[in-house]
């Protein structure tokens, strides 16, 4: 029996991560007179001294519109080894872990995370400690759920980057380049930039020919538009090109990604002379308020991850799925990137009002009469 469930907030932030803690204690001291400890600083909290804190009602007043976490998300990797390309769970870690849980009387996991959070609490869910995975990336990568909380707030501010763009570029008769969020997929780029209305799309999934883009830039200059949008997701890469990377990360922190976008704004002034610029959107993505959508459906499944523990479910996720809360295996959640289909429709409604992928082969998709 369930009496004390452990709340961690891991990996990156995203907005919504405080509606769900709101919702889990909430949920879990009125539907079941249950005790809440909050795990401050990811798993890593789990460690050590332990840096812990009992969650009740009182404590979660007000969290709604608050952005970031109030537990922490202080990750200092010590859970996965990168070893050479690797990944190593360190197996004394988890054991500290576990036997820390075990003396704080915590007797089930919310864990609210993306793959790589979610990765670790399948092992203490294997290590007998019940887990319930709560969706979250504003990357919108974890597969068997529609939606992870947080992606479409990220996606309104995305947007409203491109709206600001479009008028300082038809001000100035630039192409302007936003690169955003998705490290190995497009969802936010492929989605903001339908909102947007950019002209160039660029994400992982769709393999970019420099050439081709220009080309969509000379195109619009011959329908008399004087300049272009360009989204590019930060893991978007040309034909037989590499990632761009800041750094290449360590045995305990993943590389981070970032660059392509100055590098296409480069290369399309070299190749068309005309301006351009770039400006990354980075965290602002993940900072600040969740909108109303983020709050609702962190909420609901804060509350949905709570009933689950209850019912006995273990090894699970909340998903959203056709307007649903339903869960879902753990493993299968991880096991692959949701990255976005080449043959779904907003692809090809993206496709059917002028935008371009970039694609060396772009021409075929597009008629002559672009104008
Ligand atoms: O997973 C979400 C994400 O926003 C990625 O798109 C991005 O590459 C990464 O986090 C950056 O995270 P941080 O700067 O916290 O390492």
């Amino acid at each position: 029996m369930i009496k004390t469930i452990g709340l961690i907030t891991g990996g990156g932030d995203a907005p919504g991560l405080n509606a769900v803690i709101r919702a889990v204690v909430k949920t879990a001291v009125s539907e079941y007179g249950l005790r809440v400890v909050g795990i401050e600083d990811s798993f890593e909290g789990l460690l050590g001294q332990t840096r812990t804190r009992l969650l009740e009602p009182a404590d979660v007043r007000g969290l709604l519109p608050r952005g970031g976490t109030i537990l922490g998300t202080r990750n200092r990797g010590r859970f996965v080894d990168r070893l050479e390309g690797g990944e190593e769970k360190p197996r004394e870690v988890y054991e500290e872990a576990a036997a820390n849980l075990r003396r704080l009387g915590i007797d089930g996991l919310v864990v609210l995370g993306g793959e790589g959070s979610l990765g670790i609490a399948v092992e203490f869910d294997r290590m007998g400690v019940p887990v319930i995975g709560v969706p979250k990336t504003i990357d919108n990568d974890l597969a068997c759920t529609e939606l992870t909380f947080g992606f479409v707030t990220a996606l309104d501010i995305a947007t409203e980057a491109l709206d600001r763009l479009h008028t300082t570029a038809a001000s100035h008769d630039r192409v302007m380049v936003l690169e955003v969020m998705g490290r190995h997929t497009g969802w936010i780029a492929l989605h903001s930039g339908i909102a947007g209305g950019a002209d160039v799309i660029l994400m992982p999934e769709i393999p970019f020919s420099m050439q081709s883009v220009a080309d969509k830039v000379a195109e619009r200059e011959r329908c008399d538009s004087q300049f272009s949008i360009i989204v590019a997701a930060e893991g978007a890469c040309e034909a037989g090109g590499r990632e761009f990377y800041q750094d290449t990360g360590d045995r305990q922190h993943a590389p981070r990604l970032g660059g392509i976008g100055n590098h296409v704004a480069h290369e399309i002034e070299r190749i068309t002379g005309k301006e351009s610029r770039c400006v990354v959107l980075g965290h602002l993505q993940r900072g600040g308020t969740p909108n109303a959508f983020d709050r609702m459906l962190a909420t609901n499944y804060g509350s949905c991850a709570v009933h689950a523990l209850m019912r006995g479910e273990h090894g699970r996720m909340v998903a959203l799925h056709a307007a649903d809360i339903i869960t879902v295996p753990l493993t299968k959640a991880i096991a692959n990137v949701k990255t976005v289909a080449l043959d779904s429709q907003l692809i090809r409604t993206a496709r059917d009002v002028g935008i371009s992928f970039g694609a060396p082969d772009e021409a075929r998709y597009h008629g002559q009469e672009a104008c």
